[in-house]
C-alpha cells in the first residue's frame, strides 16, 4: 500500500486504512493551531474504522504506582501528570493502559489526569484485559466472567463509562475462543466499549479469532497492538501481512525497544536495570543495529528516538506506534519524529544489520 503524503503535514494510512489528511487541524474539530507552531500532529484511520487516532499514541505503562506490581521504574501520579498534559498539548489522543499496569492504578491516574485536563469525547482511550489480577481460580484470562469482571473494574478506575479500544493483552489457550469473542461482543453491545482489539499472539491464533467473530456475527478485532522496532522485525513474516491484508490497524508497542534504541547499547537507565519483562526481550547481536540508528542518527543532526520511529512510522502497516515516555523530552521527539523523512540509504543501513530473533514478547 502507498503512503499518502499531504503536503508537509501528510497522514499515512495504516493498514488499508482510508486515507485522509487533516492538514490544518491539531486536533479532531479543533481550530487551526497558532501561527508559530511548527510541529502538527497527524490522525489517522484506525484500521478499518472511522475511528481518529493520533499517529503517536501514549503508552500509559510508564504510570502507575512504582511498589504496585511489577514495574518499579513506573512514575507516580504527580510525575506522570505533567507528561499526560504534554502529550495533550501536543495533539496527541491516544491513551493505551492495561488492567495489569501496576496493578490498576495506571488506569487510575490516566483516569483521573485525563479527566482533569481533556474532553472525554477527544480522547481515544485503550485498556487490556487477560493479565492476572488477583491470585486463585478466574483471576485472569478471557473466560466470559474474566472479561466481564475486568471491564467494570477497568471502568472504575479510569473513571468513564467506555473505552474506546478495548484489547485483548494476549490469547488465552485453555479458553474457547467462542467463549472469548461472545463476551468480547457482549461488551460493545453494553455500550462499555467502541472497538476491540488484540495483542501479541500468533498469526494464526489472531485468525482463528477473527473467523469465529465473523462467522457468528459478533464484532471483529480491529487493531492490533505487537512488539515492533528495529531491534525485533519477526512480525513482517505472519501478522504485518495478515494485518495488511484484513485492514487491521497495527500499534507497535515498545517501538524504542524498551529505550534500547535511543542509547548506546550498554548505557543503563533506572528503568532499563529494573525492567525484567524488557531484559529478555533482544540480543547482543542488536548491538549492530543500535550503532546504525547512532550513525544515521548522528549524520542527520537528530535524536536517535526520533529515527528509530521514524522508521516505524514510514512502514505502511503501522498506524501509530505506543512510546513509552518518562520524561517531557521524549514527547517532543515522538512528535518529532512524525517530521523525519529517512531516505532509503538511511533505511538501509537501519536494516541491514538486523539478525532473526526468536519469537519473543508472547
Ligand atoms: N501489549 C503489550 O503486551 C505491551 C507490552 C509492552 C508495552 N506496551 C505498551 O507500549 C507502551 C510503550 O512501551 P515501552 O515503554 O516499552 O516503549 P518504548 O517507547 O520502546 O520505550 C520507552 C522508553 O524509551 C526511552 N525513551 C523514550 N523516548 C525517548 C527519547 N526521546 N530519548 C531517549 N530515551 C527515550 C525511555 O527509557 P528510560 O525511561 O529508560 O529513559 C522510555 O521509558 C507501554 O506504555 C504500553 O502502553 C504494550
Amino acid at each position: 500500500m502507498a503512503a499518502l503524503r499531504m503536503g508537509r503535514h501528510h497522514v499515512v494510512g495504516g493498514c488499508g486504512a482510508t486515507v485522509r489528511g487533516r492538514p490544518n487541524s491539531w486536533f479532531p474539530g479543533a481550530p487551526p493551531r497558532p501561527e508559530g507552531k511548527q510541529e502538527y500532529m497527524q490522525y489517522v484511520k484506525l484500521g478499518a474504522t472511522g475511528l481518529d487516532v493520533s499517529r503517536i499514541c501514549l503508552g500509559c505503562m510508564s504510570f502507575g504506582i512504582p511498589d504496585r506490581g511489577t514495574h518499579r521504574w513506573s512514575l507516580d501520579e504527580e510525575a506522570s501528570r505533567p507528561l499526560i498534559r504534554r502529550a495533550l498539548d501536543a495533539g496527541i489522543n491516544f491513551f493505551d493502559t492495561a488492567n495489569v499496569y501496576s496493578d490498576g492504578t495506571s488506569e487510575e491516574i490516566v483516569g483521573r489526569v485525563l479527566a482533569e485536563h481533556a474532553r472525554r469525547d477527544e480522547i481515544v482511550l485503550a485498556t487490556k484485559v487477560h493479565g492476572r489480577m488477583r491470585p486463585g481460580p478466574n483471576g485472569g484470562g478471557l473466560s466470559r466472567k474474566a472479561i466481564m469482571t475486568e471491564i467494570d473494574h477497568s471502568l472504575r478506575r479510569l473513571g468513564t463509562d467506555y473505552v474506546d479500544l478495548y484489547q485483548i493483552h494476549r490469547f488465552d489457550p485453555v479458553t474457547p475462543i467462542e467463549e472469548t469473542m461472545e463476551a468480547l461482543h457482549e461488551v460493545v453491545k453494553a455500550g462499555k466499549a467502541r472497538y476491540i482489539g488484540a495483542s501479541s499472539m500468533y498469526a494464526w491464533q489472531f485468525s482463528k479469532a477473527q473467523y469465529t467473530a465473523r462467522l457468528n456475527g459478533w464484532t471483529r478485532f480491529v487493531s492490533m497492538q505487537n512488539h515492533y522496532n528495529l531491534l525485533y522485525r519477526e512480525e513482517e513474516r505472519e501478522m504485518l501481512p495478515l494485518c495488511a491484508d484484513q485492514a487491521v490497524g497495527t500499534l507497535p508497542w515498545s517501538p524504542l525497544a524498551r529505550g534500547r534504541l535511543t542509547r548506546d547499547w550498554d548505557e543503563t537507565t533506572e528503568r532499563s536495570r529494573t525492567d525484567e519483562f524488557g531484559k529478555g526481550l533482544y540480543q547482543e547481536g542488536d548491538r549492530a543495529v543500535v550503532e546504525a540508528v547512532s550513525a544515521v542518527a548522528a549524520q542527520r543532526g537528530v535524536p536517535r528516538a526520533q529515527v528509530a520511529l521514524a522508521w516505524l512510522l514510514r512502514q505502511n502497516t503501522v498506524a501509530a506506534p505506543i512510546v513509552g515516555v518518562t520524561k517531557p523530552q521524549h514527547i517532543d521527539d515522538a512528535v518529532a519524529a512524525l517530521d523525519v523523512d529517512l531516505t532509503d540509504k538511511d533505511v538501509q543501513s537501519l536494516e541491514e544489520s538486523y539478525r532473526p530473533h526468536p519469537v519473543r514478547g508472547h
